[in-house]
């Protein structure tokens, strides 16, 4: 085994060296590849991950209208039925909402609903009620409606950003 080892090294060598030049070449073209795909992926960027704004007609009339009347049961005592806010409670409708929320996604104003009112129960809404609640004070914002309704999903929700453009 050791003899026979030492009889066969260089032949391992050879072959050793073979590899290292087809990895190499591999490694090139590789990187040449890559190099072309990364130049073409970044063309393609804004249509691959398209992200929307609350500009873009994100939720349906529909949707709005079954979150005006979660919104009068669950949130209008505090809020107030036009959105002005009443004491501790803030305006969700006008340019303090979008002071607050402008640039951050529907998903973390959604979650904020969610996991945080009503103030005197939270955590009590089911989540299609504090969806269709954020698709109204959108609609109070004057946000358009669109064709689709808002869904309930976080990918979604997270590619959607609270715009000041109506
Ligand atoms: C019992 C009163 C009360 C009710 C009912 C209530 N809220 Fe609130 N809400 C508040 C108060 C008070 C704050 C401020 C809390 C704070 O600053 O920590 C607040 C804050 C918020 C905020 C954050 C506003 C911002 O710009 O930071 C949102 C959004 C909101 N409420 C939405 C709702 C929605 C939607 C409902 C109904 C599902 C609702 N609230 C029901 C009292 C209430």
């Amino acid at each position: 085994m050791i003899s026979g080892s030492k009889i066969d090294s260089p032949k391992k060598r050879s072959r050793l060296s073979g590899g290292v030049a087809v990895a190499a070449v591999l490694l090139a073209g590789f990187f040449l590849l890559h190099s072309q795909l990364s130049l073409r992926s970044v063309k393609a960027a804004p249509d691959a991950t398209a992200s929307k704004t609350t500009a873009d007609g994100v939720y349906t009339s529909d949707q709005a209208a079954h979150g005006k009347d979660v919104y009068s049961q669950q949130c209008s005592a505090c809020h107030l039925e036009d959105m002005s806010g009443s004491g501790e409670a803030p305006p969700l409708a006008g340019e303090s909402f979008t002071d607050s929320w402008a640039g951050h996604s529907v998903y973390e104003f959604d979650q904020t609903v969610l996991n945080t009112m009503p103030l005197d129960n939270p955590g009590s809404l089911d989540p299609n009620d504090a969806l269709a609640a954020v698709t109204y004070i959108l609609e109070k914002n004057n946000f358009p409606a669109g064709k689709d309704p808002l869904k309930d999903d976080p990918d979604t929700l997270k590619n959607i950003t609270i715009s000041t453009k109506k």
